[in-house]
């Protein structure tokens, strides 16, 4: 197949999922998949451009696709791919690179948060090259595959217009339609928050109380839930309803525990909640709604030449469509044809 898809979408392999990642994005990409031709990557190069460890991200990646695969991503309907398997992204990546000013790169404000990150979390001020260029392999990624829509959150924004200035100069120079302008697609997904400190988002890297794996064991989950921050007493009518009661009532709505969510909200509001009751209801909404997915990651783990080569193949796809967009690109900017 060498049409192009609609739909692209990417992330980075990090490790194991949790509930805030499948239901800020995975979700979507699996909804999107019925209605749209889709392409959906693994950035395994862009993962580099922090400090990293080789062999965790060789079996972040392999992991990443067995949880997309797990959660439903369909190679049926959709394809996936690893990055680093289609070498057409970094080709494509140094062409546009003369399409991308230097000003606009240093306008990126992720470069910035993530740069000074780096300096005063290690002390060390050593940035490397590639979080700076990080932008241009991303409007790589969109470009290789002329995709109109990208899912992304709100924090990509800016870098969804850079794409879009990339692809209008590179039309414009080489007197060409062959970019759409790509568009992000801002669908509202529910923001999950930490458990234990519900004012900021779910993230794994401030530890294991904050956060709900996707893959995680029934006890494990429950555990968590009820551990979760709400606060003392049974709220009072009128009260404002604190970030951790909200969390857990976002998260049960996030899991069309509807009928079960207005029951308890109606209780809230008549001052009755108790707040192990909703806390239950939460554990049971999250256990079932990942059941399947354990389930199914535990067919797919196990053999890892079997996987490897499941991503090969699923890869192969992608650089279908990638080559014969570079093949286009080079013949527009005066350089041989690299395929017979
Ligand atoms: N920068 C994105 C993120 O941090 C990941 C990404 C890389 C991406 N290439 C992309 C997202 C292409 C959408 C399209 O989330």
């Amino acid at each position: 197949m060498t049409s192009t898809p609609d739909v692209l979408s990417c992330i980075q392999p990090t490790a194991d999922l949790h509930v805030g990642n499948y239901f800020g994005a995975v979700a979507n990409w699996v909804k999107l998949q019925q209605t749209h031709r889709c392409i959906y990557g693994i950035v395994d190069f862009h993962a580099i451009t922090m400090p990293y460890d080789p062999v965790a991200l060789r079996k972040n990646t392999r992991n990443m696709v067995i949880d997309l695969l797990a959660c439903g991503v369909d190679p049926e309907k959709s394809i996936l791919f690893v990055q680093s398997l289609v070498p057409e992204h970094c080709e494509l990546c140094w062409i546009l690179s003369s399409q991308c000013s230097f000003g606009d790169l240093s306008r990126m404000t992720q470069f910035k948060d993530k740069s000074q990150k780096l300096q005063s979390e290690s002390g060390d001020d050593y940035i490397s090259a590639g979080l700076f260029f990080y932008p241009v392999l991303q409007a790589a990624d969109i470009l290789a595959y002329r995709a109109s829509y990208v899912p992304v959150g709100k924090d990509q924004e800016q870098h969804l217009e850079l794409s879009r200035g990339i692809a209008r100069r590179f039309n414009q120079r080489f007197n060409t339609d062959l970019f759409p302008e790509p568009k992000p697609l801002f669908t509202q997904t529910p923001r999950i928050m930490s458990l234990a400190q519900p004012e900021s988002k779910m993230s794994k890297s401030a530890g294991p109380k904050h956060y709900v794996g996707l893959f995680e064991e029934e006890a494990s989950i429950r555990k968590k839930i009820k551990s979760a921050v709400t606060d003392t007493g049974l709220p009072a009518a009128e009260e404002t309803m604190s970030p951790g009661v909200a969390n857990l009532f976002e998260i049960l709505r996030a899991c069309q525990a509807d009928i079960a969510a207005d029951q308890l909200q109606t209780d809230y509001q008549a001052g009755q909640l108790k707040y192990a009751q909703l806390k239950g209801a939460v554990g049971d909404a999250l256990v079932a709604l990942t059941e399947p997915f354990r389930r199914r990651r535990q067919a797919l783990v196990g053999d890892e030449a079997m996987i490897d080569q499941q991503i090969r193949q699923l890869s192969e796809q992608a650089r279908q469509i990638a080559a014969d967009t570079l093949n286009r690109v080079r013949k527009l900017t005066g350089f041989p044809k690299s395929q017979p």
